[in-house]
C-alpha cells in the first residue's frame, strides 16, 4: 500500500557498510517544509550531491496527509513529535500539545493549509532588526516563484463572490494554491459578509498582496478540489524522486553535527557532517555518520536548537550544566520562542437557517488590527500595559512591534466556519480565535 519506509540509494548502502566515504556538498537535518524544498533547489544543480536526514517516515500516499480535510487525523500519531509544554503558571498550570509533524514534509504535510502570508510591515520588520535583504520585496518575490495559483471559476466568482488580485499571485511554481470554494454554504455571501460589511467592515479583495486587514476568502495549499493538499513532497520531491544527485533518507534522525578538530584562526568552528541514528526493520537504532561540505539544519522550531545544542551549539549556561562542550557560544539558541494562542467559539443556527454546505474549512478570514475591536478605555489600558516590556522579548524586538501595533497592523484573527450534522443541525464555529502577534516569548531546551 505505502512505499517502503526508507528510501536508500546504493551510494548510502556503501556508505553505511564502510566500503565507500562520501563527502556531500550538502546534508540537510529535517525534510520538512523548508528543507525538502531547500534540498531539491539545491539539487537542481547536477554537479551538487545532496542528502536529506528526515526523522519520520514518507508518510507518500498516506490518505490523512494527501487529504487536506484528514489532517487532525494526524495528531497524536507516529506523524507527529507529541511535544508538550511545561505546565503554564499563567494557564492554572495546565499543559499544552505542541503538534509538529514527524514525517517528510513535516508542518506542511499535517497542516491545515492556509495560505496567507504575513503583513508587508512584518516581513520589513526583519530587515530592521538586522536581516539584511529580508524585506517585503525580496520575500513576495520568492513566495510568488513557489506558487501555482489556481484562480476560481467564473460560476464560483458569481455565485460566492469570490475575489483574487492576479499580481499577487505566482502562476507556474510548485505548490498549487486555490481559494476554498467546493460546497461552501450560502452562508457566507448572503449572511456573512453582508453582516461583517454592517459592521463597518469592507472585503479584502486579496489578503496575498501584504495587506490583510479585513476579511477575506480562505486560500488554501491545495489543488482546485480544494481538498488535496499540496506540500512540500508533492509540489518539490515527487516531480525529482529520481534525481541521482538527490538523496533522502527517512526514519533517520540527525543527532549532532560533527565538526573539524581544530577551530580556525578566526575562531570559527568548521562542520564536517553530522551523526545520525537510522532504525532497521526491526526499529533497532544504529548510530551513523555522514561526511557533508555543507550541514544545513531544519528541523524546526522545537527541534532545530535541540540537535544545536546538542552539537555544543548554544547558551553555556545551558550546556555547560549538562556536560556538552561549548563549539559555539550562542546564547540565543532555543530562546525567543512566540506561538500563537488560539480558542474556538461556537453557535448553533436554528434549524432551517441555511444549507451548511460541507466544507470543513475555514471559508472566510477576518484579519483586525485591534483598534477594530477595542473601544477607547481599552485601548488606553494597553498604553499602560505597553510601558513595560515583558520578559524575555528583546528590547529592540519590542520597539518593532509596539509600532505594528499602533501603526494598524492587524493583531487578532477570526475564521468562520458553518457546518451540519447528521440531523442538518448546523453551527457556526469561529474554529480560529487567534491573537496572531503575541508579546510574550518562551524558551525550547
Ligand atoms: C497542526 C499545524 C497546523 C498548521 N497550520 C498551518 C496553516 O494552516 N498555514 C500555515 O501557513 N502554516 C501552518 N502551520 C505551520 C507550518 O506547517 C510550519 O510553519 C512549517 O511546516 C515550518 O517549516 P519548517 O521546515 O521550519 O519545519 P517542519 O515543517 O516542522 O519540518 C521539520 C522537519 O524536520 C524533521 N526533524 C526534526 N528533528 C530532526 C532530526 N533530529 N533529524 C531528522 N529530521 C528531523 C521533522 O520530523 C520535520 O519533518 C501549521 C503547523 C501545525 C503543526
Ligand atoms: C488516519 O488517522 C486516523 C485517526 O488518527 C487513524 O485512526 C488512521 O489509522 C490513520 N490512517 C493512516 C493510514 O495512517
Ligand atoms: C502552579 O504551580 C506552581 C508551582 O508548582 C504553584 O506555586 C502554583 O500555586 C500553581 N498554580 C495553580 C493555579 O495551581
Ligand atoms: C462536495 O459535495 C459532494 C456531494 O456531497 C461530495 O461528493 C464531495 O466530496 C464534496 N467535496 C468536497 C471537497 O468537500
Ligand atoms: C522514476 O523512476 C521510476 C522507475 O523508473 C518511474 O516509474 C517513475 O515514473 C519515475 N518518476 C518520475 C517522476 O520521473
Ligand atoms: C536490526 O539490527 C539488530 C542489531 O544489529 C540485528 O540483531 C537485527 O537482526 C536487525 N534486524 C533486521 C531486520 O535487519
Ligand atoms: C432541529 O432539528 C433537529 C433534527 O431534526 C432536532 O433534533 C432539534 O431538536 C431541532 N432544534 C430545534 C431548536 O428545533
Ligand atoms: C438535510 O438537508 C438536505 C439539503 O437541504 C436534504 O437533502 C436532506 O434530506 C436533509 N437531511 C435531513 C436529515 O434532514
Amino acid at each position: 500500500m505505502f512505499p517502503p519506509p526508507r528510501m536508500l540509494l546504493s551510494a548510502i548502502l556503501l556508505l553505511a557498510t564502510g566500503t565507500v566515504a562520501i563527502t556531500y556538498d550538502y546534508v540537510v537535518v529535517g525534510g520538512g517544509a523548508t528543507g525538502l524544498s531547500l534540498a531539491v533547489r539545491l539539487s537542481e544543480d547536477p554537479t551538487k550531491s545532496v542528502v536529506v536526514l528526515e526523522a519520520g517516515a514518507s508518510g507518500i500516499g498516506n490518505p490523512n496527509i494527501t487529504n487536506l480535510r484528514l489532517n487532525a487525523g494526524n495528531f497524536g500519531t507516529a506523524n507527529d513529535w507529541q511535544f508538550v509544554t511545561v505546565p503554564q503558571v499563567d494557564a492554572g498550570n495546565r499543559t499544552q500539545a505542541q503538534i509538529q509533524g514527524k514525517v517528510l514534509g513535516g508542518g506542511s504535510a499535517i497542516n491545515s493549509g492556509m495560505y496567507l502570508r504575513g503583513n508587508k510591515a512584518e516581513y520589513d520588520a526583519l530587515e530592521t532588526l538586522g536581516a539584511t535583504g529580508w524585506n517585503w520585496d525580496s520575500m513576495f518575490a520568492a513566495v510568488k516563484k513557489s506558487e501555482h495559483f489556481h484562480p476560481p471559476s467564473q460560476t464560483e466568482i458569481d455565485t460566492l463572490g469570490l475575489t483574487y488580485n492576479p499580481e499577487y499571485h505566482g502562476f507556474s511554481g510548485p505548490i498549487s494554491i486555490a481559494i476554498q470554494a467546493i460546497n461552501v454554504s450560502r452562508f457566507f455571501p448572503e449572511f456573512a459578509v453582508p453582516t461583517l460589511q454592517g459592521l463597518g467592515h469592507s472585503m479584502n479583495v486579496d489578503p496575498n498582496g501584504g495587506f490583510h486587514n479585513g476579511p477575506s476568502w480562505d486560500f488554501l495549499t491545495a489543488l482546485p478540489d480544494s481538498s488535496t493538499r499540496s506540500y512540500a513532497v508533492s509540489g518539490y520531491y515527487l516531480p525529482v524522486i529520481n534525481r541521482t544527485n538527490l538523496h533522502v533518507m527517512t526514519e533517520s534522525q540527525g543527532s549532532k553535527i560533527l565538526w573539524s578538530a581544530a577551530k580556525t584562526t578566526g575562531g570559527l568552528a568548521t562542520a564536517t557532517g553530522v551523526e545520525y541514528i537510522s532504525f532497521n526493520t526491526s526499529g533497532i537504532p544504529k548510530t551513523q555518520t555522514i561526511n557533508a561540505k555543507n550541514v544545513i539544519i531544519s528541523g524546526g522550531t522545537l527541534n532545530s536548537p535541540k540537535i544545536l545544542e546538542l552539537s555544543g551549539v548554544g547558551n553555556p549556561a545551558v550546556l555547560s550544566p549538562l556536560g556538552i562542550d561549548v563549539v559555539v557560544d550562542l546564547p540565543g539558541v532555543g530562546a525567543n520562542l512566540c506561538n500563537q494562542p488560539l480558542t474556538t467559539a461556537s453557535y448553533l443556527l436554528k434549524n432551517g437557517t441555511v444549507d451548511a454546505g460541507n466544507a470543513i474549512r475555514s471559508a472566510i478570514i477576518d484579519i483586525e488590527p485591534f483598534s477594530s475591536y477595542l473601544k477607547g478605555a481599552d485601548l488606553q489600558r494597553s498604553e499602560e500595559l505597553l510601558a513595560t516590556k515583558p520578559d524575555l522579548l528583546s528590547e529592540a524586538q519590542f520597539a518593532v512591534m509596539k509600532t505594528l501595533i499602533t501603526e494598524g497592523v492587524p493583531q487578532m484573527e477570526f475564521a468562520w466556519n458553518i457546518a451540519a450534522d447528521a440531523n442538518n443541525v448546523s453551527t457556526l464555529t469561529f474554529d480560529r480565535l487567534i491573537l496572531v502577534k503575541p508579546l510574550s516569548r518562551g524558551t525550547v531546551t
